[in-house]
């Protein structure tokens, strides 16, 4: 335990964070007892600067308990202002947004992480918040989006541009029975509308991707708004969606994630069509509920967290054609909540309210304990990590139903991994 401890401390402490006005990240070092274990407590205490790679490495020492890379970790800040749970975080620029189930969204300023204005109060608790360029997208519990536009010049930064569908949207839709589905008794709406929560957005390549617990999947086009399409997605609640390179990946309740693949076609008029089809179906554990999903940057590797305190990894062919289960790991004790990716990091939010960082092993998907940080007085609701290297680490914000969100910094130890070849744990 002592080794790695030591490589923890003396990283933290040699690069402080850029961040101005919050302390520098707590360097408190104690394990996790409940899974620290005496035995680790070996003779190997090596200085830092005494790390020489090139010399024959010592004896082998006997190998450390998982433990070795938890560690208690304080946050750098914790904003508190709103009323309620935070449902949702999203970056965009120098800005964090935050969303709560008491509908306001706040917009934190870096690096001060100063409360900087709020927007959309009152228009049902918001769900979730994602941006792309200078547009926000956050989707609410009346089962409408709403799209902002982010400007610098004008005083309200962040102004309501359009509600989705859009007026213009139902106008030309209303008239046609066809454009009407049954989603109970006695009651019809149009294909574009949800029936009920959108749980979750993701925006790609031009898209924006709505889940919603009425198990549909609905594509929208960020130019003109317009719903393009409507898919009957899953057997029970969307969750959670993560898209890239032309696949969307949609993450329920029913206990699968599955994958959507984008195509282009002509229909009879000769315009352009984008559908999508089913591409693959990653099966998590029966009837377990899928509440997160997260895909890597180049789209090969995905992970789910589930409601037994799991997270699964699946890694795509190279023709994205077929996925393979590559990761199981026992998270949690609890539901995990939410999941983000941040180069070969993966981070895991839990109702159990803690957070897991775990970092991918150098082949495959697999993923290693890397240390657990605790704070939040509630469940974990939702992560973000921020992709900028910020002194020798990364930013990761929480959101929980505590109402506060955390703001923590991750050291990122390149020699990590050679010490842990070097005891064969790689
Ligand atoms: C995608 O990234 C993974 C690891 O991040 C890498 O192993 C893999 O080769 C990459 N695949 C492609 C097609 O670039
Ligand atoms: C962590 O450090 C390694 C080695 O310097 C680097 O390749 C990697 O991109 C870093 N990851 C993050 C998330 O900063």
């Amino acid at each position: 335990m002592n080794l790695v401890v030591l490589l923890l401390t003396k990283d933290a402490t040699l690069s402080t964070p850029l961040l101005s006005a919050v302390s520098p990240p707590s360097t408190t070092t104690t394990s996790d007892s409940d899974e620290s274990s005496s035995s680790a407590d070996n003779s190997f205490r090596y200085d830092y600067h005494d790390l020489n790679f090139n010399t024959p490495p010592p004896p082998r020492p006997p190998p450390l308990p998982a433990a070795v890379f938890c560690s208690s970790y304080k946050s750098l800040a914790v904003l508190s202002g709103h009323v309620s749970s935070v449902s949702c975080l999203a970056l965009c620029g120098e800005f964090i947004l935050s969303a709560s189930q008491g509908k306001d969204i706040i917009v934190w300023q870096q690096p001060d992480l100063r409360q900087f204005t709020k927007f959309g109060h009152g228009d049902g608790s918001v769900k979730s918040v994602v941006t792309a360029g200078n547009k926000v997208f956050t989707a609410h519990q009346d089962s409408r989006i709403r799209a902002w536009k982010v400007s610098r010049s004008s005083e309200n930064v962040f102004k309501l541009i359009d509600t989705l569908p859009t007026k213009k949207d139902y106008l030309g839709k209303f008239m046609k029975q066809s454009n009407y589905v049954q989603t109970r008794r006695h009651h019809k709406l149009l294909w574009i509308e949800h029936a009920d929560s959108i749980s979750c957005l993701a925006v790609s390549n031009g898209l924006i991707y709505s889940g919603s617990w009425d198990k549909t999947l609905k594509v929208w086009r960020i130019s003109d708004f317009k719903c393009l399409e409507s898919i009957k997605a899953h057997d029970d609640a969307i969750n959670g969606l993560a898209a890239i390179n032309g696949i969307v990946y949609s993450a329920s309740a029913d206990g699968r994630i599955k994958a959507w693949g984008r195509r282009k076609t002509t229909d009879g008029g000769g315009d352009n069509k984008i559908t999508h089809s089913l591409k693959g179906i990653l099966q998590g554990h029966k009837d377990i509920s899928i509440n997160s999903v997260v895909v890597n940057q180049n789209g090969s590797l995905v992970y789910g967290g589930a409601s037994d305190g799991y997270i699964m990894g699946w890694a795509a062919d190279e023709g994205f054609e077929s996925w393979k289960l590559v990761c199981e790991a026992k998270a949690h004790a609890t539901a995990v909540l939410c999941v983000c990716l941040v180069g070969e990091f993966v981070c895991s939010g839990s109702a159990d309210k803690s957070i897991c960082v775990w970092r991918r092993d150098l082949i495959g998907g697999g993923l290693v304990r890397y240390m657990v940080v605790k704070g939040h007085e509630g469940p974990v609701k939702c992560l973000q990590a921020s992709p900028e290297r910020v002194g020798g680490g990364f930013m990761l914000y929480s959101g929980s139903l505590d109402k506060s969100i955390r703001v923590w910094w991750i050291p990122n130890h390149s020699k990590f991994h050679i010490w842990m070849s070097y005891w064969g744990w790689i």
